[in-house]
C-alpha cells in the first residue's frame, strides 16, 4: 500500500508539472480527486485490509490527498499568474484614440447666486456665519419680537418637530444667535435651507434658501442700509437697475420696508410676465434692526443701532436666469445648470412645463 501511495504521489505530480492551462488542471483533479480517481479506489479497498491495519492505512491515504490537494492549489495559483501574464501582454491602451465627448459640469443657479453674495459682502467686510435648520422657537421667534401668540407668527406656516423646537422658516434666527454670541460691531451674512409649509407650485416650495445680513455698530442708519443694498442691487443685477424702498412690517425691524428693483425682464419700462406689468419685482425685506430684539439679544440699544435684511435666492436665481417655475430648481435636470454657465438663460429649455 505505502509504494502504491508513492507511486500515485509521483504521477499527480509529474502530471501537474505538465498542465498549463486552467482546463488542464481541471481535468487532471476529476482524474486524480475525483470519486472515481485511485484515491477513491484505495478508500474502498480499506476494507479488505485486516481491522488492525486499517487505521494506519487510512491515515496515509488521507494525507496523501490533502499532499495532493496542496499540490493543485500551487499549481493553480501558478497558472492563473501565467495566464494573467499573457493577457496583460494583449492588452495595450491606445493614446491617440478619441475618446467619447463629455459634458462639463456646471454650478446650480442658487450656487452661482450665493458664491457672488458671499464674494460681495465679503468684501464689505462681512462674515460668513451657519445656523442650525433644525432651531428653536427661542430665536426663530421669540427673540425676534414675536412671542407666542403673535399675529404675526401666521404669516408664516411653520413646521414644528416639538412644542418649542421647528425648521427654521426664516434665516433671521441667525441674527439672533449673532448678537448674543458677538459684541459689536457685527457685521455678518448668513445663508441656507429654510422650511415653510406651502404647497410647491411655480413660486413656493416647502425647502427654500435665504440670505441674511446684519450689520450694528454705533452710528448705523437708514441711509447706510440704503447704500448697502444698492450696491447689492447693482452689482448682482448690473448698474442700469433702480432700486426701491417701499415702507413694509417686520416685527423684527423698526422701520421696516421691502425692497424693489426695475424688472430684469423688462428693464422696467414696458412691464412683462415677470413683474406682471408693473415694471418692478420685489427681493427683499429689511429694515432698522427693533431696539426691542437688540435688548432681548443683549445689545444696549442706547448705544448701538443696525440694520437687517434678508432675502429669497430661489427668487434671484429665478429672475437672473429666466427661470419661470421655481421647482425647476430642484428638479435636478442637468438642462437648467446650463442656464448658468456664461450667462445664458433658462427661457430657452425646450419642451419645458409651460414654456
Ligand atoms: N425674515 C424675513 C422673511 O423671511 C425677511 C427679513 C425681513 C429679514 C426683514 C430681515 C429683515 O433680516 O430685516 O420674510
Amino acid at each position: 500500500m505505502r509504494e502504491q501511495i508513492q507511486a500515485l504521489l509521483d504521477e499527480t505530480k509529474a502530471a501537474l508539472d505538465g498542465a498549463d492551462t486552467p482546463q488542464a488542471l481541471e481535468a487532471l483533479h476529476a482524474r486524480y480527486l475525483g470519486k472515481k480517481g485511485p484515491l477513491s479506489a484505495l478508500l474502498r479497498g480499506l476494507g479488505q485490509l485486516d481491522a488492525a491495519e486499517r487505521p494506519e492505512a487510512g491515515k496515509r491515504i488521507n494525507a496523501a490527498r490533502a499532499e495532493i490537494e496542496s499540490a493543485f492549489a500551487k499549481r493553480e495559483a501558478r497558472v492563473k499568474q501565467a495566464a494573467r501574464l499573457i493577457a496583460l501582454s494583449g492588452e495595450t491602451i491606445d493614446v491617440t484614440e478619441p475618446r467619447e465627448d463629455y459634458q462639463l459640469g456646471a454650478y446650480h443657479p442658487i450656487t452661482i447666486i450665493l458664491d457672488e453674495l458671499v464674494e460681495l459682502f465679503t468684501g464689505m467686510g462681512y462674515e460668513v456665519v451657519e445656523g442650525p435648520e433644525v432651531e428653536y422657537d427661542l430665536y426663530n421667534f421669540e427673540l425676534l419680537n414675536q412671542p407666542k401668540h403673535h399675529p404675526a407668527r401666521d404669516a408664516q406656516d411653520t413646521f414644528y418637530i416639538e412644542d418649542n423646537i421647528v425648521l427654521r422658516s426664516h434665516t433671521s434666527p441667525v441674527q439672533a444667535r449673532a448678537m448674543l454670541s458677538r459684541k459689536p460691531p457685527i457685521r455678518i451674512i448668513s445663508a441656507g435651507r429654510c422650511y415653510r409649509a406651502d404647497e410647491a407650485d411655480a413660486t413656493h416650495s416647502p425647502v427654500f434658501h435665504q440670505m441674511e445680513g446684519l450689520y450694528i455698530d454705533k452710528g448705523v442708519g437708514m441711509s447706510d442700509l440704503k447704500g448697502t443694498l444698492e450696491t447689492f442691487a447693482k452689482r448682482i443685477y448690473g448698474s442700469d437697475v433702480e432700486v426701491r424702498f417701499r415702507p413694509s412690517f417686520f416685527p423684527f425691524t423698526e422701520p421696516s420696508a421691502e425692497v424693489d428693483l426695475t424688472c430684469p425682464a423688462c428693464g422696467g419700462k414696458t412691464g412683462c410676465r415677470v413683474c406682471k406689468g408693473s415694471g418692478w419685482v420685489e427681493v427683499l425685506g429689511c429694515g432698522m434692526v427693533n431696539p426691542k430684539v437688540l435688548e432681548l439679544c443683549g445689545i444696549d440699544s442706547a448705544v448701538y443701532s443696525g440694520f437687517a435684511f434678508g432675502m429669497g435666492l430661489e427668487r434671484l436665481a429665478m429672475q437672473r436666469f429666466g427661470i419661470p417655475d421655481l421647482r425647476w430648481l430642484f428638479e435636478g435636470d442637468a438642462r437648467l445648470l446650463g442656464a448658468g454657465r456664461n450667462g445664458a438663460r433658462a427661457d430657452g429649455i425646450e419642451g419645458r412645463r409651460g414654456l
